[in-house]
């Protein structure tokens, strides 16, 4: 079975193709961060008139890197939401226009089971069931996943996303979009210690989150500083250790609740070197194992688009069906 996965949830255009019993054979993306940047974060307009303009020269793309054309697909799998609407509608238009064309199903995936099940494209992939510690741009969720489709939701932030609150704190440091790798540098320059950041709710002996809390600190502590390169690198690193911690805690106590010792990390924030070194070392602490997937996974692609698709196939695909919605807001846990 091959499947063109096609992820157009934001500000990346994401294909990808993923044959069944081969494998990943082809992906390419176009990151609109270049575009983005001149504005401090995502115009949702500007990124669906580039996703049009991106869309078919990658399939082609990535078509001719595998020694494939359209003929030889057999289902279009896109991001049906949670996402920018327009965005979103550029995917869909274009997936359900070609898979009605070729007379081949077409699938709507949930962006996040997409992130979610990304670590198992990887060389060394988890056995369900496992914990995810989802961490995007906009969600943080902890999830049990007991199989494909089987999410249930442990816990999730109360208001700012982990990517979110990433890209807020650059803002403040005047550090580019997108945030979450501009800060990650600037904290590796930076000294641990000398400012000291909320970690909130890490005591709340549940397994929710809140972030806007700690922007707040790092908006006090930006204006209470004089704004020289070293203090700024200071902030950075304050900010990041808080929310490793946070992260990591919860994951720790995410596990320990439901007796299961795999964790799997996914979304853009799993990119993060400091939040992989300190998962890594929770690890070995508290006895679990940790999966990311590969790392140019970890941000938005097409090809975990395309795998979920793969691993939804044997539950049935959908029939052949021109007409399509997209799922701005949705709610994963829901899926079936
Ligand atoms: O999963 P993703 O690519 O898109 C969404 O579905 O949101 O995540 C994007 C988020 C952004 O907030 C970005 O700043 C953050 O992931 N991010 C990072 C890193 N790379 C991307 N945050 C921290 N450290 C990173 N290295
Ligand atoms: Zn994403």
């Amino acid at each position: 079975m091959l499947i063109l996965g096609v992820e157009s949830s934001c500000d990346e255009t994401g294909l990808a193709l993923y044959d069944s019993d081969a494998g990943l054979l082809a992906h390419a993306l176009h990151s609109q961060v270049a575009m983005h940047q001149d504005y401090g974060g995502v115009v949702p307009e500007l990124a669906s008139r580039d996703h049009i303009r991106r869309v078919i020269p990658l399939s082609r793309q990535v078509l001719t890197q595998a020694g494939r054309g359209f003929k030889d697909l057999d289902a279009v799998a896109y991001t049906e939401g949670p996402g920018l609407a327009g965005a979103l509608l550029v995917g869909a238009a274009f997936a359900k226009g070609l898979a009605f064309a070729l007379g081949i199903p077409s699938v709507g995936i949930h962006h996040l089971e997409g992130h979610l099940l990304s670590p198992l494209l990887s060389g060394r992939p988890p056995v369900f069931p496992f914990v995810a510690l989802l961490v995007s741009g906009g969600h943080t969720q902890l999830m049990r996943v007991n199989s494909v489709g089987r999410y249930e939701l442990l816990g999730e932030t109360q208001d700012d996303a982990a990517g979110e609150a990433f890209d807020k704190t650059a803002k403040l440091l005047g550090l580019e979009y997108p945030g979450g790798p501009a800060v990650s540098k600037l904290a590796e320059m930076g000294r641990a210690g000398r400012f000291k950041l909320p970690r909130p709710m890490i005591n709340s002996h549940d397994l929710e989150f809140s972030f806007s809390g700690l922007k707040t600190a790092v908006l006090m502590l930006v204006r209470s500083q004089p704004s020289d390169a070293a203090t700024h690198a200071d902030i950075a690193r304050a900010f990041q250790d808080a929310m490793v911690d946070v992260l990591v805690s919860k994951s720790v106590a995410a596990l320990k609740a439901t007796k299961l010792n795999r964790l799997v990390v996914a979304g853009g924030v799993g990119a993060n070197k400091q939040l992989r070194a300190a998962l890594d070392e929770g690890a070995e602490k508290n006895r679990f194992e940790v999966f990311y997937p590969e790392l140019e996974l970890c941000t938005d692609n097409g090809a975990m688009i395309a795998f979920a698709a793969a691993l939804r196939w044997g539950k049935g695909l959908p029939p052949i069906d021109p007409t399509f919605s997209v799922r701005p807001r949705w709610d994963l846990a829901a899926l079936g």
